[in-house]
């Protein structure tokens, strides 16, 4: 055998084999997505969704506790209104009595250290369901979607999120967003995340089940981007580090690693992101209850996989099972 064939030499160890990486995953990249609804003592399981609730904001001490005992840094808060009145601007978004705000600040409370992100979208809010506001045609009306979504975005800084993480793909809201928080004297204080690269998936299902946030009519496919889409992806990166996004998301992640590793290079210098979402969290479940793979070992071939193409924060329903197995 010729010396240079030879590559077995390099990882027969588990500590070898943990030296091949450039980047380990760690619990501090981990962001665990949760669910607040508006009933305060609510603790509801979403069937699609294995293990996940909907909590009331009552229910969070006990709730994420144990998880912040375990290493917990970070979460994503999604509001879930199910006794308010939705209508066409999504005006329970920032109802200061609604889920999401009450939640911030009582998380600030409970746990001081605790970073607290923000998902910002009007689609939970919404008669219709859509992201934005819609034209009488049932098309995107893009202005006034921005300027809602820049005042909701404000309104959660307000409340006390270290991030607003904007997921309604309208053109322009990372600008908006990010004078908002700049004039209101957040620009020092709230990170934007933007959902730079988010994709027409068939991925969300679960979550739109957890959240009540499907559209009532139509898709999503006028602003979410098409799934073969790869320059469009880097074209969105681009814009929205020049509107002052201050980390770029990548999302569905496990079928878009490359659009992750183009991230990575179009963004050097940011932070990347990458949502592995609700309908690849049920797919790795109902892979492993079907006997295709061992849970663990395929929730860590995913994420670490994310990790190789590049991504340093992932957004997982997985987080509290990693901070029990790293
Ligand atoms: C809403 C939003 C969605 C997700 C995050 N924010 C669903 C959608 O765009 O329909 C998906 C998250 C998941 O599937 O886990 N804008
Ligand atoms: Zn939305």
């Amino acid at each position: 055998m010729d010396i240079s064939s030879i590559l077995q030499g390099g990882y027969q160890h588990p500590v070898s084999r943990s030296w091949q990486a450039k980047q380990q995953l760690t619990k501090s990249m981990l962001m665990y997505p949760i669910f607040i609804t508006d009933d305060p003592d609510a603790r509801v399981e979403v069937p699609s969704l294995p293990g996940q609730c909907r909590w009331g904001v009552n229910r969070l001490e006990e709730f994420l506790g144990p998880l912040v005992q375990k290493g917990l840094q970070s979460v994503i808060l999604f509001g879930v209104p199910l006794k308010c009145l939705k209508d066409m601007r999504g005006t329970p978004a920032d109802d200061p009595n609604g889920p999401v705000i009450s939640a911030v600040k009582k998380l600030r409370s409970l746990f001081p250290d605790l970073y607290i992100a923000c998902d910002v979208c009007l689609c939970e809010y919404t008669d219709h369901g859509h992201c934005g506001y819609l034209n009488a045609d049932g098309t995107i009306d893009n202005t006034p979607s921005v300027a809602r979504i820049a005042e909701v975005a404000v309104n959660y800084a307000k409340a006390g999120a270290h991030c607003v993480a904007p997921s309604d793909m309208m053109d322009g809201r990372v600008k908006a967003i990010k004078r908002g928080l700049i004039d209101a004297g957040f620009g020092n204080k709230c990170t934007l995340m933007s959902y730079s690269a988010k994709f027409a998936s068939s991925l969300y299902g679960p979550f739109r089940d957890a959240a009540g946030s499907a559209p009532s009519f139509g898709n999503r496919k006028c602003y979410q981007l098409p799934v073969a889409a790869r320059g469009l992806a880097r074209r969105a990166i681009l814009r929205d580090m020049e509107e002052g996004a201050d980390i770029i998301m990548v999302k569905p992640a496990l079928p878009y690693l490359d659009i992750i590793a183009d991230a990575g290079q179009l963004a050097v210098d940011h932070p990347i992101a990458c949502y592995q979402v609700s309908g690849e969290f049920a797919m790795v479940h109902a892979g492993a209850a079907a006997g295709v793979y061992d849970l663990k070992t395929m929730a860590f071939e995913s994420v670490e996989s994310m990790v190789r193409a590049g991504a340093t924060l992932i957004m997982t329903y997985f987080t509290p099972d990693f901070l029990d197995w790293l």
